[in-house]
Order: C-alpha cells, then sequence, then structure tokens
C-alpha cells in the first residue's frame, strides 16, 4: 500500500520530469501523470521519451511501472487521487483581448472545469503551471461553484531550467509553496511541504501567500531575463568601442552583490517561458494602470529582438552585404544547450531572415532536427537538415553557433575550414569557440560584443 496518491495532470517538460523525481525520492508514494494527447503518455510509456534532458531516461527506467504511472485516464485519475498538480500549459494569448501579451488560460480552466465535474471527495489542487497572479482565485471560483466538496488551492511554482532538470529538481535553491492562511490552507500546505521535504532540506521549502507564490514566478524569470537583456545592450556597446563584453561581465559580476550568473551575452534569449512570462508580467502591470512599471518590463524583451536582429545584420553587412545563394551553417537549433527544445528559439528567427536574405540554410543539431523540422515546415527558401556536423558544414560560406553544445567547441576546425568556401566566416552567437586560433587557422570571426577578427584590409 501506498502512503500517499499523488496525480500531475500534464505531461510536458515540467509535469514528467518533476513526478519523475518525486517518485524516485519518495517510493512509498504512488504518482499518476496524465495527459489528454495520447501520442505523448504513449512515448512516456515507451523506451523514447517525449522530452530530452540529462539523467532523466535513467530515472523514468527505475521508478516507471514501480511507483511511476502515465495513464490518459484523466477522470478516473482525477477521482483516484486527492493530491493533484496542475501543470498545464499556459502560453500567449494568439487572439481577442490581450492577444500576445496575456496568458491563454483556457487549458488551465478547462482543467479546473474537468477536475469539478469528477470530483467526489476533498483535493487540494496544486498550481504547477505559470499563472498570473491571482488565478488561484479564479480557480476556487471554478471549483467551488454549485459544490460541497472542499477544494484547497496551493500555489507551487516550478523553477527548473531544461537541460539541467534533473539536478535542479533534486537539488533545488528553493520550493516555494503559496497557501491561504485558513486552517485548511495551512494544512494543505504542510501536507505538500512534507512531500518535498523527503529530499529537500526544510530550510529550503519556503511558504508565502499565495499571491506572493504566484507573482515570484513571474519576477524570477523577468529577473533572470532582465540580467540576459542588460549584458546583451552592453555587448552592442562592446562591439563599437572595442570593449569585450566577457571581460567586463568578469568584472562586473565579482561584486558579490551582482554575481557572475546568467551574465552571458548571447544572439538572445529563447526558451517557452521568459518571453511569455515578462509579457505576461507587462499585461498585468497595464491593467493595474501601471504604465511605467510595464514599459521597464517590456525593455528586456526589445533589447532581445534587437539582438537577434543585430546578429543578422552583422552577418549581412560582414559578408558584402549580400546572402543570396550562400551557403549558411547554424551549429544547434535548440534554445539553449542539453535539451531539444527549441520553442522561441532564437535559431527560428535567425533562420527566417537568413531565408529571407535566400541564403541556403544548413541545420545540425544534436537533439533538436525533429523540431527544427516543424517549426521551419512551409517556409520558403532551401533548407537541408544534417545530423553530421563535418558534413553541414562543408561547402559553407559561414557556420553561425546558435546553441552552446560542448560538442562544438572540440570540433576539428581545420577540417572544417579546408572544406569551406572562401573567405569563411564564424559567427559566433554564444560566445564559446577560440576566437583568436579559429583566426589562426584563416576564419574571419564575429562573436557577440567582441571585436571582430578578420583577414581583411
Ligand atoms: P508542455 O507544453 O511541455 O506540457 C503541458 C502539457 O499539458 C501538454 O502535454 C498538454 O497536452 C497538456 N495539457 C493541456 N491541457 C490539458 C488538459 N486539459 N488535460 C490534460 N493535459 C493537458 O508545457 P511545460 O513546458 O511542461 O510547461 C507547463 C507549465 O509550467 C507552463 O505554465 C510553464 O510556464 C511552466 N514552466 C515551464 C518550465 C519549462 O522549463 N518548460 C519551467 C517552469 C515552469
Ligand atoms: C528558465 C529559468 O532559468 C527557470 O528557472 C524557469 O523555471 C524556466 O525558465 C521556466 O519558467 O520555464 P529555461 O528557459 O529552461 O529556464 O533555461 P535558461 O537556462 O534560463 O535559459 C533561457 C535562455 O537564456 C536560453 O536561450 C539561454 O541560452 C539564454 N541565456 C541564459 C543567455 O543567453 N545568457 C545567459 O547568461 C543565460
Amino acid at each position: 500500500m501506498f502512503a500517499k496518491k499523488i496525480l500531475c495532470i500534464g505531461a510536458g517538460y515540467v509535469g514528467g520530469p518533476t513526478m519523475a523525481m518525486i517518485a524516485m525520492r519518495c517510493p512509498h508514494y504512488k504518482i499518476t501523470v496524465v495527459d489528454i494527447n495520447d501520442e505523448k503518455i504513449a512515448r512516456w510509456n515507451s523506451n523514447e521519451l517525449p522530452i530530452y534532458e540529462p539523467g532523466l531516461d535513467e530515472i523514468v527506467r527505475e521508478v516507471r511501472g514501480r511507483n511511476l504511472f502515465f495513464s490518459t485516464d484523466i477522470e478516473g485519475e482525477i477521482r483516484a487521487n486527492d493530491i493533484i498538480f496542475v501543470s498545464v500549459n499556459t502560453p500567449t494569448k494568439t487572439y481577442g483581448a490581450g492577444a500576445g501579451m496575456a496568458a491563454d488560460l483556457q487549458y488551465w480552466e478547462k482543467t479546473a472545469r474537468q477536475i469539478r465535474r469528477c470530483a467526489q471527495s476533498n483535493k487540494v489542487i496544486i498550481e504547477k503551471s505559470t499563472l498570473p497572479v491571482r488565478t488561484a482565485l479564479a480557480m476556487e471560483r471554478i471549483l467551488g461553484a454549485e459544490n460541497n466538496i472542499h477544494f484547497e488551492v496551493l500555489s507551487n511554482p516550478e523553477f527548473l531550467a531544461e537541460g539541467s532538470a534533473i539536478e535542479d529538481l533534486q537539488n533545488p535553491d528553493r520550493v516555494l509553496i503559496g497557501s491561504r492562511d485558513t486552517p485548511t490552507g495551512v494544512a494543505a500546505r504542510n501536507e505538500l511541504v512534507d512531500i518535498f521535504a523527503n529530499w529537500v532540506p526544510r530550510e529550503r521549502i519556503i511558504t508565502s501567500n499565495i499571491w506572493s507564490s504566484e507573482l515570484s514566478k513571474l519576477v524570477a524569470n523577468a529577473f533572470l531575463a532582465q540580467r540576459i537583456s542588460s549584458i546583451n545592450a552592453i555587448a552592442s556597446l562592446c562591439e563599437k568601442t572595442e570593449a569585450d563584453v566577457a571581460e567586463v561581465a568578469r568584472a562586473v559580476g565579482l561584486d558579490s552583490r551582482i554575481g557572475t550568473k546568467f551574465l552571458n551575452a548571447s544572439v538572445g534569449f529563447g526558451g517557452s517561458c521568459f518571453k511569455k512570462d515578462i509579457m505576461n508580467l507587462v499585461y498585468l502591470c497595464r491593467s493595474y494602470g501601471l504604465n511605467e512599471a510595464a514599459d521597464y518590463w517590456e525593455g528586456v524583451i526589445k533589447i532581445n529582438e534587437c539582438q537577434k536582429e543585430r546578429f543578422v545584420l552583422t552577418m549581412l553587412r560582414a559578408m558584402f552585404n549580400t546572402l543570396a545563394d550562400k551557403r549558411i551553417c547554424l551549429f544547434g537549433f535548440a534554445f539553449k544547450a542539453n535539451t531539444g527544445d527549441t520553442r522561441e528559439s532564437p535559431a527560428i528567427y535567425i533562420a527566417r531572415k537568413l531565408l529571407e536574405e535566400q541564403a541556403v540554410v544548413v541545420i545540425t543539431d544534436p537533439k533538436a532536427l525533429e523540431n527544427a523540422r516543424r517549426d521551419l515546415a512551409g517556409m520558403k527558401g532551401e533548407i537541408l537538415f544534417i545530423d553530421d556536423p563535418y558534413e553541414a558544414a562543408a561547402a559553407s560560406d559561414a557556420l553561425a553557433v546558435m546553441t552552446e553544445w560542448d560538442l562544438y567547441k572540440d570540433l576539428d576546425f581545420e577540417r572544417i575550414f579546408d572544406s569551406m568556401t572562401k573567405p569563411a566566416f564564424i559567427f559566433d552567437g554564444r560566445n564559446i569557440l577560440d576566437r583568436k586560433k579559429l583566426f589562426d587557422m584563416g576564419f574571419n570571426i564575429y562573436a557577440v560584443g567582441k571585436p571582430p577578427m578578420t583577414h581583411f584590409a
């Protein structure tokens, strides 16, 4: 017999790994993950999981069928479980009021209504998805309507980053649990604290009121993204002044009040959440009439858009103002290393702009080619997808590093140089390559926030 039964609705990048971690650390609990997407559930039940995340396969292999189960029987599982995490997607709205800004809460609300319809006993509902502040109130109202079952809504936002999800879940900086300050709220909160206390030190499990918890998630992402836009804004100034952005970041980051993390200048941040969560914050600020606060946070997105545009313009100018028929190889398509996820990847924007310039675009990536094919489907122009980086680079005029995969640092660049059209260019959108060494081999190198190194007089 299991000591607790836990359900998670939504088997995505968050629901899958998070529940796998709980199952591994708590063999005395039974964990079930459900989703409306049958194909995804079938993949969670197969040897080819629907997402790539270092360390995930091993954990799933250990716990699946023991105390972790994936199912499509959403209604049956709602009835069978009294602790329910909701981890459905909350993308940016693409229609109607708030299009392009507000969170689209339709999946969220459908889940709430389904829980209300099926529940036959009291439930603790845990917001795992990232939501606008005060969503719990809407949830309580939907769940409570014409019902004498008690639903206690908690907020437990997820802070894992893709590519390091297992490490982040194993050893989180903090776990945040927001609740109502009522006897039932406190009891539910304590129950959730007990679950995480199976492996997270108590002092890292922090509690707050429910609105602070919901808002803290948006703010954490906004602060992280703001650091990247801050250093990227400085990168543009470095390119004009012969300062080196990596040296500036190091000097600034060693101030312990500032800190060294998240100061890597890049082609721009991607991923499913930074942009959507900041737009959500901007929308919230505007809807409360806080226009200056909204403008401030919108600036983070503007700098990011500008960073991607600048990258393509640098390529265009460096390559004699025409890219037509030039073969340009993108090293990496995922939005960051160690994931196959390409949502909001800067590589999508860069590929589109290069195709508009009539370049031939060659894409290579160790994990993201399947998603890249889907992202670029229907785009006009010549696009090639090639697994092997050497084959992808051959006969190219330029390489552009989009993703900081370690494997790109260790390639045989002499061999690559010999196979490329001359003059050969490298545009390092992640500042991972050894510029001096590559320059000495004959490449013309452009890195973000650094003076270019070219062989032209
Ligand atoms: P995802 O798209 O990978 O997964 C969401 C899943 O929910 C999908 O498989 C979808 O089919 C399912 N779903 C939608 N409606 C459903 C319904 N009514 N019933 C059952 N299943 C349903 O999304 P994700 O990346 O896991 O993100 C989920 C939430 O977590 C979002 O709010 C996101 O902002 C937040 N978040 C994501 C990350 C991340 O790294 N991806 C990190 C922290 C927080
Ligand atoms: C981010 C946050 O780091 C997580 O805490 C949060 O839970 C998650 O969003 C979410 O809510 O979805 P994630 O997007 O998976 O995680 O990955 P990050 O490591 O934050 O990277 C985001 C983007 O910023 C990537 O494109 C990355 O390459 C870029 N980046 C990151 C930089 O350009 N420079 C940096 O210094 C750091």
